[in-house]
């Protein structure tokens, strides 16, 4: 069955805690965290305090997807905090094969983030040592966008590399999810599911999560 990972971006910030609570008893798998510093993204969100104070709010794992310029520079803060998972993207200009190695020393989990506009072949070298692959289904900065349809392509890749070559990576999606496009990345192979304004712009955060995981 596939995960879902909901986006705070789109949450409560007032009550952040609280929010993080009730998405846990409403079903949520992972709690994802859109950190964007205003340099690789044109939007500001939070650093590591943020998930240091909401750790206590839930058992979940954390995931950090760093939108910023120097993820190799600050993943280790966000990993102090609690992240359990740390994302950063192949369009960083970092040494990712150093970054990767140096997660791994943390016994992190690695999560190897591609932009709509960028070629999923880039990646191919790192399947063999990554945790996920996450693919953008908008370009990132913000919540409540529109699914590029284009990039169901680039699951269906990866879903074929792993069986090519027996990877054990898991295809994670972000952005523009509902019950269609949900349906869509589930067909095409994906293993967890963002899902941000979809969630919490609802009045129901279990029904809809209850609906992305079996919705056909
Ligand atoms: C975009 C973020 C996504 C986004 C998802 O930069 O990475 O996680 O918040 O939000 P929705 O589900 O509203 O597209
Ligand atoms: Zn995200």
């Amino acid at each position: 069955m596939v995960l879902i990972s909901p986006s705070l971006l789109s949450a409560n910030f007032a009550i952040l805690g609280k929010e993080v609570r009730d998405i846990t008893i409403a079903g949520a798998d992972i709690i994802h965290f859109d950190v964007m510093d205003g340099h690789f993204v044109p939007n500001i969100t939070f650093g590591p305090m943020v998930l240091s104070s909401i750790r206590k709010y839930t058992n979940l794992l954390f995931e950090a997807h760093l939108m910023i310029t120097n993820p190799d520079i600050y993943w280790k803060q966000f990993s102090d905090a609690g992240a359990d998972i740390i994302g950063f993207h192949i369009e960083s200009q970092i040494n990712h094969k150093h970054l990767i190695s140096d997660i791994h020393k943390e016994s992190k989990k690695i999560c190897l983030v591609v932009n709509p506009g960028t070629k999923i072949a880039l990646i191919e070298q790192f399947l063999s040592e990554i945790d996920i692959v996450l693919v953008m289904t908008v370009n990132p900065g913000f919540g409540g966008q529109k699914f590029l349809m284009q990039n169901l392509k680039k699951i269906e890749w990866l879903t074929a590399q792993k069986d090519k070559h027996n990877y054990k990576f898991l295809i994670e999606v972000d952005g523009g999810i509902n019950y269609k496009t949900a349906a869509l990345v589930k067909k095409a192979g994906a293993d967890i599911i963002v899902a941000g304004s979809f969630i919490f712009k609802s009045k129901s955060y279990k029904h809809v999560i209850n609906k992305l995981k079996c919705c056909k």
